[in-house]
C-alpha cells in the first residue's frame, strides 16, 4: 500500500499524467481478465482528465464505468456528474452504454442509492456485507478538503461497512449519492487529481496536518492502507513544505 504524489507544471499536465496512470492500470487489469472497473468523480477538474482520456484513443472494450458520487439531479442536468462524463468521455470515446453504470439520480436519493448498490452488488457478485474492489477510483478534492461527496464533519466518514449512501450536504443544500469510505478504501488503486491555487491550503493540510479524515476527508486512504496516487499542478501544490 502506498501514497505517491506527482507535481506537474499545470492543470493540463496533471490531467494528462493522471489519465496515463489510469489507462496503464486499466491495460494491466485487462491483460489478466476481460473486464476492468473505473469509478469517476465529477466537478470541473475531470473535464481536463476526460479530454486526455479521449485523446489517448484508448480501446475501452471491457472497461465498466461507475461513479464515485452524483448530485441528486436528472442525467441531463448541467450539474450531473454523469452528464459531464457522457458529454466529454463516453460519447467522444464511444464507450458502449452497457459498460456504463450511472447512478439513477433522477430517482429519490434513497431509491437511487438502493438501485446503485444493487447494480454494484450484481456486477461484482458480492456476498452479503462484502465491499466492491474497484480496479481504479478517480477522486477529486474540494477547497475544503472534501472528496467524493464526503464533506468535513460528515458522520458517514467513519462508515467502513456500507457501499454507498444518500446524504444531504447542508453547506450546498444539495442531496448527493456517494460511495462511502469502506468502498473508497477497498479500491485496488486510487488516483486523486487536484488543480488550482484555491486548493493549495487543503492540499497542504491533507499532506502535512495530522491524520483526521473527518476534518480532511481527502486524507481517506493516506494512512489506512490504500494505494493512492496524487496528481497536482503547481498551483495546488504551492504551500507544500515536503
Ligand atoms: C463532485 C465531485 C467532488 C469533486 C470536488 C472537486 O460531485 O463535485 O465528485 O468530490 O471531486 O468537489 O471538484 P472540482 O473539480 O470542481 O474542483
Amino acid at each position: 500500500m502506498s501514497v505517491d504524489r506527482h507535481i506537474c507544471e499545470d492543470a493540463e499536465a496533471a490531467a494528462e499524467a493522471c489519465a496515463q496512470f489510469i489507462l496503464a492500470l486499466l491495460k494491466e487489469t485487462l491483460a489478466t481478465r476481460d473486464y476492468a472497473t473505473l469509478a469517476l468523480s465529477g466537478g470541473s477538474t475531470p473535464k481536463l482528465l476526460f479530454k486526455s482520456l479521449v485523446d489517448a484513443k484508448f480501446k475501452w472494450d471491457g472497461v465498466h464505468l461507475f461513479w464515485v458520487d452524483e448530485r441528486a439531479v436528472p442525467p441531463d442536468n448541467p450539474r450531473s456528474n454523469y452528464k459531464l462524463a457522457s458529454d466529454l468521455l463516453i460519447g467522444p470515446a464511444g464507450i458502449p452504454r452497457q459498460q456504463v453504470h450511472r447512478i439513477r439520480a433522477e430517482l429519490h436519493p434513497t431509491a437511487a442509492v438502493e438501485v446503485y448498490v444493487e447494480e454494484i452488488r450484481r456486477f461484482f457478485k458480492l456476498q452479503q456485507r462484502e465491499l466492491p474492489k474497484f480496479d481504479v477510483i478517480q477522486r477529486g478534492m474540494g477547497a475544503d478538503a472534501h472528496t467524493a461527496s464526503l464533506f468535513p464533519s460528515e458522520p458517514l466518514i467513519t462508515d467502513r461497512k456500507n457501499i454507498a449512501a444518500a446524504l444531504n450536504v447542508a453547506k450546498l443544500d444539495q442531496w448527493r449519492i456517494t460511495l462511502l469510505p469502506g468502498t473508497l478504501l477497498a479500491a485496488h488503486n486510487t488516483a486523486v487529481l487536484v488543480a488550482g491555487e484555491d486548493k493549495a491550503a487543503a492540499v497542504r493540510a491533507v499532506f502535512e496536518e495530522s491524520f483526521d479524515p473527518k476534518k480532511y476527508p481527502a486524507q481517506l486512504g493516506m494512512r489506512d492502507g490504500a494505494n493512492v496516487t496524487w496528481f497536482l499542478d503547481q498551483g495546488a501544490a504551492k504551500l507544500l513544505q515536503g
